[in-house]
């Protein structure tokens, strides 16, 4: 316990200087949460979806795992997207991913580490997908490639679950983005427009992925 006193120190002083900016700040927290926003991102520690966008708390719902993925069989991930949806109302999901992911090299090398493989089975499984096109790349710049083809791919799963289906069924306004971070400079990039209904999320894959191999393919 001794060696995390820092830590309990820092959220003492965090929360000190939280309401002496804004003395109502935890009160008026305490009785909702109100999010825009769901965020499903990698475990990565060095992509904290709040840090990146300037977001305070009560203002983005998050779920993540490593890399990224969302799989109809996550009851942990489908529980979180329909808690967002349905009870929170949120606008907009944002799957994001972020270059130099681990979980995306380890799938490209191949290499075993441990029970996660399993989990990494369905980043495996976006490379399968397009196997070919990424055989054509050097190694560095399909690494950054398949980061981006995951988050298209998984955003896709997103809008292909239950919960978005019957949600966009019944004219709820919620869209589904596709976004990527880079660790060299902090930024962010957005890879589709946000899909916006089940119809178009077809449309927009196709469009994104072409998109993406527009960035790598010379
Ligand atoms: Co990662």
């Amino acid at each position: 316990m001794a060696d995390l006193n820092h830590l309990l120190q820092q959220n003492r002083e965090w929360a000190a200087r939280t309401i002496s900016e804004d003395p109502d700040f935890f009160a008026r927290l305490a009785k909702i949460q109100d999010p825009k926003y769901l965020w499903i991102g990698c475990s990565d520690s060095r992509v904290p979806a709040n840090q990146i966008t300037g977001m305070e708390p009560g203002e983005v719902f998050v779920h993540r795992n490593v890399a990224n993925v969302v799989v109809p069989t996550d009851l942990n991930c489908l529980s979180t997207i329909q808690f967002a949806v349905d009870l929170l109302q949120v606008e907009h999901i944002i799957v994001c991913g972020h270059y130099g992911c681990g979980g995306i090299q380890t799938t490209l090398d191949g290499r075993r580490i441990g029970l996660a493989d399993n989990w990494l089975r369905h980043v495996g499984d976006v490379m399968d997908k397009h196997q070919q096109r990424l055989n054509m790349l050097d190694s560095s710049q399909r690494a950054s490639a398949l980061c981006e083809l995951n988050v298209i791919e998984q955003a896709l799963n997103v809008c292909q679950s239950t919960v978005m289906q019957d949600a966009w069924q019944r004219g709820q306004p919620v869209q589904v983005h596709s976004w990527i971070y880079a660790l060299k400079d902090g930024r962010l990039k957005a890879l589709n427009n946000g899909i916006a209904s089940a119809a178009q999320a077809a449309e927009e894959y196709r469009q994104a992925v072409e998109m993406c191999w527009s960035r790598y393919e010379k």
